[in-house]
């Protein structure tokens, strides 16, 4: 990868820093519709779809909030789940409305749901060397430089469905979806579909 394709979104993302400082208590108050899907703790509810939050950091959070605001996620093409969570950014109503809500995310505790997808772990941890550590980290702690989530801690049915999603196209193939474009480039590395199970029960049996 050219070096520029990867100092620009630095670049970017310190120039995007110009908010003011985070309100957690406020975004105790925008939480409180989140919470519907994602539970009180951020702790997520298969059922509905709706992911874990609370092993994420800030940034990303906002990243992912912006997107689904714009319509790079959670656009036209996305799966169901995509669309109903973009309705729901759309109500935050400014950039600092999502940085509190982040902010308040980050205070929360809860614990990770159990392992859903059974899979052979060892040919997992060969393609999560392979394929993935490079960004989001040997431990999967995420690297916020290269825009990479946490993984570690994140359900696994959750991973599972984002990796076909990625994988079909329905995220990361709008055009202006820069991180979600190299994402999807690399979950096409993985051969198929039992490849991708491997993976996600590899990391689902990291430490959190
Ligand atoms: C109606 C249920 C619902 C509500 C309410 C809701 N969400 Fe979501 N959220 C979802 C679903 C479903 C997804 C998974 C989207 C997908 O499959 O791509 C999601 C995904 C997310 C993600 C992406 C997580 C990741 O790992 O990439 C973030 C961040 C998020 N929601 C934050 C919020 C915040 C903040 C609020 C409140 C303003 C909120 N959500 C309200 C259902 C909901
Ligand atoms: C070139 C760096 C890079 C590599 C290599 C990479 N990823 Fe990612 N990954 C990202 C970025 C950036 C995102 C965030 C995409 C976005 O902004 O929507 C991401 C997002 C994800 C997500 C969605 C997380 C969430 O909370 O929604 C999963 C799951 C994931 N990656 C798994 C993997 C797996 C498994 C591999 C190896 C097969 C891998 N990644 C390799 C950069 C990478």
């Amino acid at each position: 990868m050219p070096l520029t394709r990867i100092l620009l979104p630095l670049l970017l993302c310190v120039a995007l820093q110009g908010h003011a400082e985070d309100n957690p208590a406020r975004g105790k108050d925008l939480y409180t519709p989140c919470a519907a899907c994602h539970g009180v703790a951020g702790e997520g509810n298969q059922s509905l779809n709706a992911p874990r939050l609370s092993h994420l950091a800030p940034v990303y959070i906002v990243a992912q909030l912006q997107k689904f605001k714009e319509g790079s996620r959670g656009g036209s093409g996305a799966t169901d789940s995509a669309r109903q969570m973009a309705a729901m950014a759309a109500t935050l109503s400014d950039e600092q409305s999502m940085y509190d809500t982040a902010a308040y995310i980050a205070t929360l505790e809860s614990e990770q749901s159990p392992v859903t997808v059974k899979a052979d772990t060892e040919k997992g941890a060969s393609y999560y060397r392979q394929f993935c550590a490079a960004c989001h980290g040997p431990a999967a702690q995420g690297n916020p430089a290269l825009n990479s989530p946490r993984l570690a801690g994140a359900d696994d049915w959750y991973m599972l469905a984002q990796l076909h999603a990625f994988r079909s196209g329905s995220r990361g193939s709008e055009p202006q979806d820069r991180t979600g474009k190299q994402m999807r480039a690399m979950a096409g590395v993985l051969p198929d579909d039992e490849a991708v199970a491997a993976v996600v029960a590899y990391i689902r049996s990291l430490e959190q």
